[in-house]
Parts: structure tokens; C-alpha cells; sequence
């Protein structure tokens, strides 16, 4: 390990699985470094062993999300001057996600999430039709496209108490998607999908006090399809379409 000059950043990193512990490592600190740069730093520089994941470092993979600080947050955009405190940091996997190794976290349930809410195009519309065209000023076109931009990230979902207190709520990834795809006008599989979100695991869970809104990296709003999609299933259920 490095020695700790007034330039260095103390670092405390998860290491091992569930029952891991926190390893302490000394990088040194540069203008503009983000905490996945540290981590980088980490694993080519002090010990190789270090399991991360990332890929694109702009922003638009979604795969390098990790708690710092505390916090669940994109690494490859947050900028260890925002976010270190006393020239320390902690950097821990996502929470509510298992543990593959170090700061790596198994992804299934929160994709498998997405499957379950129905977060599939289903089209009726073959190779031989004409496109299907959606004015870009229609009401339900603003809506899928306010909620469109998700890189899948799963800090919403790391930051959603429900999802640690209910684990199989589906959580505000999952039924963002879902209310893109409610809201667009070619998808026939709209009754299945309603179906799927209305349930007891489903956007009803949701205490709207927006966690996942405040922490999004894409500055989406999964509180506002929630809710959304518990006003379109409160009215299916009154036309006794649910
Ligand atoms: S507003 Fe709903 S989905 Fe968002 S963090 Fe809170 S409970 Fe979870
Ligand atoms: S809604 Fe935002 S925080 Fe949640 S997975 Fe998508 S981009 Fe990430
Ligand atoms: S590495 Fe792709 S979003 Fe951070």
C-alpha cells in the first residue's frame, strides 16, 4: 500500500461476498478523478484481485453502479471532489442486490424484474405493413419519452426502501419501462402489462417519497409512471378490466 500524503485519498473498499469486509488502500488524488477512476486505480495499481464491472466510462452503459459513501451512484460520472468526505471514501457494492464478489453485484432479479412487469415491446405490425407513425406531440408519446432515456443502472432500485423491505416488489426500474411501454400507441400487449404492474408487488407498493427520482443519474422520474400506472389501473379496475 501507497503512503498517505496530503494528495491522498483514504479508500475503504468492499472485498470478499455477503460476508466480506472493508480493505483500506491509499490513491493518490488528481483533478477531475471520479470514483471509478479510484477503483481503476485500485485494481491495476494495489491488488489485481479487485472485482468491478464497467464499460463505456460516459455514462451509458449503466454497469459501473456502486454505493459511495453510502450512497448508490454511477461511478464513471461522480467526481470524487462531490462526493469525498475528509479526503476518505467508501465504496461498497449496490445494496439490495447479491453479492457476486467485491463490487460486483448479481443483476438477475432486478432484469428479471423487468420481465415480470411485462417491460417487453409486444407489436402487431409485420414486415409488410407501413411503419406505424407516433406525432411526437401526442400526450403518449412525451410520456414514453420522459422515461425512455433509463441506462438501467439499478441505483433507483439500490435506493428504493421498498425494495429492501418488500423483495419482491418490482421495484422503479422495472415499472419505469413498463410505463414507456404503456403509453406507447403501437404495443398491444397493454391488458397483460397492467395486469402484471396492479398486483400486490406492483406500482400500489410504491410510498412516492422518491428516492429513486432524487438518486437517478438520468434525472428520470419512476415516481411519476408509478404513478401513472396506478391511475390507469384504477381505472381498468372500475371497468372491470383487471
Ligand atoms: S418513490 Fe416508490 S419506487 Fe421510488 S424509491 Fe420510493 S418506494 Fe421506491
Ligand atoms: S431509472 Fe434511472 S436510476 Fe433507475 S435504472 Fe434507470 S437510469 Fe438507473
Ligand atoms: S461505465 Fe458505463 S455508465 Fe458508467
Amino acid at each position: 500500500m501507497t503512503s498517505v500524503t496530503a494528495t491522498t485519498l483514504r479508500v475503504r473498499v468492499w472485498r470478499g461476498g455477503e460476508r466480506g469486509e472493508f480493505a483500506a488502500y491509499a490513491v493518490p488524488r488528481h483533478q477531475s478523478q471520479t470514483v471509478l477512476d479510484v477503483v481503476t486505480y485500485i485494481q491495476r495499481r494495489l491488488d489485481p484481485s479487485l472485482a468491478y464491472r464497467f464499460a463505456c466510462r460516459v455514462g451509458m452503459c449503466g454497469s459501473c453502479a456502486m454505493t459511495v459513501n453510502g450512497v448508490p451512484r454511477w461511478t464513471c460520472r461522480t467526481h470524487v471532489a462531490q462526493v469525498a468526505k475528509a479526503d476518505a471514501l467508501e465504496i461498497a457494492p449496490l445494496a439490495h442486490l447479491p453479492i457476486v464478489r467485491d463490487l460486483v453485484t448479481d443483476m438477475r432479479d432486478f432484469f428479471d424484474k423487468w420481465t415480470r412487469a411485462s417491460g417487453r415491446f409486444t407489436g402487431a405490425r409485420t414486415r409488410h405493413d407501413d411503419f406505424a407513425r407516433v406525432s411526437p406531440a401526442s400526450r403518449e408519446r412525451v410520456a414514453a419519452d420522459a422515461g425512455i432515456e433509463c441506462i438501467g443502472c439499478g441505483v433507483c432500485y439500490a435506493a428504493c426502501d421498498v425494495v429492501r423491505w418488500r423483495p419482491e416488489y418490482l421495484g422503479p426500474a422495472a415499472l419505469n419501462r413498463a410505463w414507456t411501454l404503456a403509453n406507447d400507441t403501437r404495443d398491444v400487449g397493454q391488458r397483460e402489462r397492467l395486469g402484471a404492474v396492479a398486483g400486490d408487488a406492483g406500482c400500489h407498493a410504491c410510498h412516492t417519497q422518491g428516492s429513486c427520482a432524487e438518486l437517478c443519474p438520468k434525472h428520470l422520474a419512476p415516481t411519476a409512471g408509478i404513478a401513472g400506472l396506478k391511475r390507469l389501473a384504477a381505472r381498468a379496475a372500475l371497468r372491470g378490466d383487471l
